[in-house]
């Protein structure tokens, strides 16, 4: 309706001052103009659902039958609807989270890059000039955006320390952060694959790259990348690590390593917070005992499914608490300080285990946790072997999604059972 309309306008209205008002903010320097129109962009471009690529398409663009003409005039459209999309839920997130200094500066990130991809809608794909200037501003728009996840980590504890935390807004910020890492996981992988697509740096060496996805990423390869940048890390901590016992199983071809198509950064990053949680639990699980069991890897191939499953014996954790690990508003972690990176933490924001579990969901995937307590942990990550199921995965704002914005504290509908021991003196029966 017009009037809830023009409410959003005038919340939008209040942001942008707040947005304003940032120090060291370069929004700052934007007209007016441009700012009051923003809410009108962000309708017109929220109303086109994303469009979700698949890695064969992801390949595609890096082959020789497209070019970077095709890209510029797909990005330019794509870019400013993923980003809107995701904005409008942003507007939704509880006021007082809203308006938290962090997620102000967040959303004014979101704001400029928007209206600087909108800036080459007018341009012709033909100009060289202008391919050159849109390449540049996704650098721009990428740099700005690097340290998106801790400055929303910084905002939830401003939230969490003023108001505490209840299930209905810990299911809120949950459903929304998911949401939005998985958005901001796409953008980047667009912006990744134009920047190093066209930016003239292929490595002849390696055909089967394009961009950031390898077709014939090495599975096996990867696990033992982040196995040892795990290890490195722990021994500095701990001065110690439990060894990698790995086991393979091509079921479609024995004997013939475990190839994919996939993008071996994001591969990697699972893996590495995998190895820290499983040599952390395994180390802290024996401390008074002088050797480590080791952390053993099982990756099989199979028709549909690649799996690698992660065993340690680290204890477990009892099953009640899985749901909560993977939950941004009850990491248990200390807080980090941001912007004083001396050393890798270890353990840092409890975001190891959401942000791996969306890296993985991101094609189709998934991560999954299943404890054993007092014994170990299983931690098992699903992907799609077939380069055709591999599909972006990505969220869309529509109905749906606005009615999980308005959940509200509702009666449970599964009997809680009483504290109070039951007095069966009622039902005795008169004799
Ligand atoms: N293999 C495991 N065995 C036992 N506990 C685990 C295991 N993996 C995770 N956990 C528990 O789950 C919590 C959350 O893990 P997660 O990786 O998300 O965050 P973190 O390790 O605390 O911090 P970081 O963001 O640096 O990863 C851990 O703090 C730990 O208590
Ligand atoms: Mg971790």
């Amino acid at each position: 309706s017009d009037k809830k309309k023009k409410k959003i306008g005038a919340t939008f209205v209040r942001d942008l001052v707040a947005v304003l008002l940032l120090p060291n903010c370069s929004i700052f320097l934007m007209k007016n103009a441009a700012l009051a129109n923003v809410p009108k962009h962000i309708d017109h471009f929220s109303k086109f659902s994303p469009s979700p690529l698949s890695m064969k398409q992801f390949l595609d663009f890096g082959s020789t039958n497209a070019c970077e003409k095709t890209s510029f005039v797909f990005l330019r459209q794509e870019l400013p609807v993923r980003l809107s999309n995701i904005m409008k839920e942003i507007n939704l997130l509880p006021d007082r989270l809203l308006s938290t200094p962090s997620v102000q500066l967040v959303q004014s990130w979101y704001i400029q890059s928007l209206l600087e991809i909108m800036e080459f809608l007018d341009k012709r794909p033909e100009d060289h000039t202008a391919l050159e200037e849109f390449s540049d501003a996704l650098v721009t728009i990428r740099n700005r955006h690097n340290d998106v996840v801790p400055t929303m980590a910084q905002g939830v504890i401003e939230y969490k320390e003023a108001f505490g935390h209840d299930p209905v807004t810990n299911q809120n910020i949950q459903y929304f952060l998911d949401r939005f890492y998985m958005s901001r996981i796409s953008i980047r992988m667009l912006i990744n694959q134009h920047t190093l697509i066209f930016g003239g740096t292929t490595n002849p060496a390696h055909p089967s790259v394009i961009g950031c996805i390898d077709s014939l990423c090495d599975v096996p390869e990867v696990i033992r990348d982040a196995y040892e940048s795990a290890k490195m890390l722990c021994e500095q901590y701990y001065l110690g690590a439990p060894e990698l016992e790995l086991r393979e199983i091509n079921a479609n071809s024995q004997n013939q390593s475990i190839q994919i198509s996939y993008v071996p950064s994001h591969l990697y990053h699972m893996l590495f917070e995998l190895f820290k949680n499983a040599m952390r639990a395994t180390i802290e699980n024996h401390e008074s005992s002088k050797t480590l069991p080791p952390v053993k890897i099982l990756v099989a191939l199979g028709g549909e499914d690649l799996t690698i499953k992660l065993s340690d014996r680290g204890g477990g954790v009892p099953f009640r608490k899985i749901e909560r690990l993977f939950s941004y508003m009850y990491s248990t972690a200390p807080r980090p300080t941001i912007g004083n990176h001396q050393r890798a933490p270890l353990a840092g924001f409890g975001y190891g285990l959401p942000i791996s579990r969306l890296y993985a969901q991101y094609f189709q995937g998934d991560l999954q946790l299943y404890p054993v307590e007092g014994h170990g942990t299983d931690a098992v990550i699903h992907l799609k072997a077939l380069s055709t199921d591999s599909v972006e995965k990505l969220p869309v704002f529509n109905k749906t999604a606005l009615r999980h914005y308005r959940v509200s504290q509702e009666a449970d509908d599964w009997c809680v059972p009483s504290k109070e021991p039951l007095d069966l003196a009622v039902y005795r029966v008169a004799k």
